[in-house]
């Protein structure tokens, strides 16, 4: 498997679904910048299931633990682990699905590469393993901070319900993000009426990178885009990625796509903040598509692990819709991604 990414901030993730403890250790950060760890935390209790009936009902605190690279509240230099416990675990739930592969679940490659029996609550492929990238994500965010780049990510729509507004503060407060308070209820009530039906559903998200200066990026392979989108889609149920105007762009001419240039910067952002792979100095602006969760209780055709057809339904603790809970997982993996490429470039 590959559990690393990176060139100069590096991170390395560990630990499964139902396993004892999940998290990451972080290289390449230089010595003395400070950090605190309550910043770690406030971006893990962002990211926590539980916290409304619109999320899975696992309980888990995730409370981070500091095992190296830190004293005195400042980086050493040296690798930082950060660490988290499961406690609400139950790998019971699954015992009556073992032996089958969840349609849409990555249950049947994992089981067709590795040959290993499947394992509760997904392991690795489970959405659990967002923590550990949200963790470093939020030391990223620290040294991104020092140079006032801020980042997030809100839900643009979910099925055909979409906001017509941005409203980033509202967002926040929101159970799925919904960034617009004229559509938030709509969408809520949308979920509500899904996950009634033993469904789930998908949605769009938009993150937004402000103040990122121009010149990250390094063309031809590292282009800021092409890790960007790396990043963004090795987060599970992310099935597409467009930057600026995106696919849109395909029917337009160039006089509407070009962003005009001006002594005092762009006058139009189709390019997303990028161009030529190297930021422009404008907002670096992202669309995700997210498909529905798959979990669902609706019964679906499947087969066992000799083969065999049978139907099956998933009673676990799942997400009706994963919109809301990618979003700080979207901005940890930006926040990783900008911040190897700052470091790149301080060489
Ligand atoms: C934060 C987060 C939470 C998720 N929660 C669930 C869940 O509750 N149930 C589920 O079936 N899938 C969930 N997923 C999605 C699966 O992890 C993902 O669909 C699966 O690994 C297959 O990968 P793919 O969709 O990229 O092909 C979640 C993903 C993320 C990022």
């Amino acid at each position: 498997m590959s559990s690393q990414f990176g060139r100069v901030f590096q991170i390395s993730t560990f630990g499964e679904s139902h396993g004892k403890a999940l998290g990451v250790t972080i290289d390449g950060l230089p010595a003395g910048i400070e950090l605190d760890v309550t910043n770690i935390q406030k971006e893990l209790d962002r990211r926590k299931p539980g916290t409304s009936k619109y999320v899975s009902q696992r309980k888990e605190s995730d409370q981070v633990q500091v095992l190296s690279g830190v004293s005195d509240g400042k980086t050493l230099g040296s690798p930082i682990s950060l660490a988290v416990f499961n406690q609400d675990a139950r790998s019971k739930d699954y015992s009556d699905i073992a032996h089958l592969f969840r349609p849409g679940h990555a249950d049947y490659t994992y089981f067709k590469k590795y040959g290993l029996k499947l394992q509760a609550g997904g392991g690795r492929s489970s959405g659990r393993e967002t923590l550990a990238r949200v963790a470093a994500g939020a030391v990223a965010k620290i040294l991104l901070a020092q140079i006032n780049i801020e980042i997030q990510a809100y839900t643009l729509s979910i099925g055909n319900i979409c906001a017509e507004f941005i409203d980033l503060d509202f967002a926040e407060t929101h159970p799925l993000r919904c960034a617009d308070p004229s559509k938030a209820d709509e969408m809520l009530a949308l979920v509500d009426k899904v996950r009634n039906d033993g469904d789930s559903i998908g949605g769009v998200i938009q993150l937004i990178a402000k103040n990122v200066p121009p010149g990250l990026g390094d063309p031809v392979f590292h282009k800021l885009d092409a890790m960007l989108a790396m990043g963004l889609m090795s987060i599970g149920a992310v099935k597409g990625i467009e930057f600026g105007a995106g696919f849109r762009a395909s029917q337009m001419k160039g006089s509407q796509h070009n962003d005009p240039i001006t002594p005092s910067g762009f006058d139009s952002n189709n390019a997303g903040g990028i161009l030529g792979g190297i930021s422009n100095g404008d907002h670096i602006v992202i669309q995700m598509a997210i498909k529905p969760t798959p979990s669902i209780s609706k019964a679906q055709a499947t087969i066992d692990i000799d083969g065999n057809p049978e139907m099956i339904s998933i009673k676990g603790r799942h997400d009706p819709c994963i919109c809301g809970r990618i979003c700080p997982v979207a901005e940890a993996m930006a926040a990783i991604v900008l911040a190897d490429a700052y470091l790149c470039n301080k060489g």
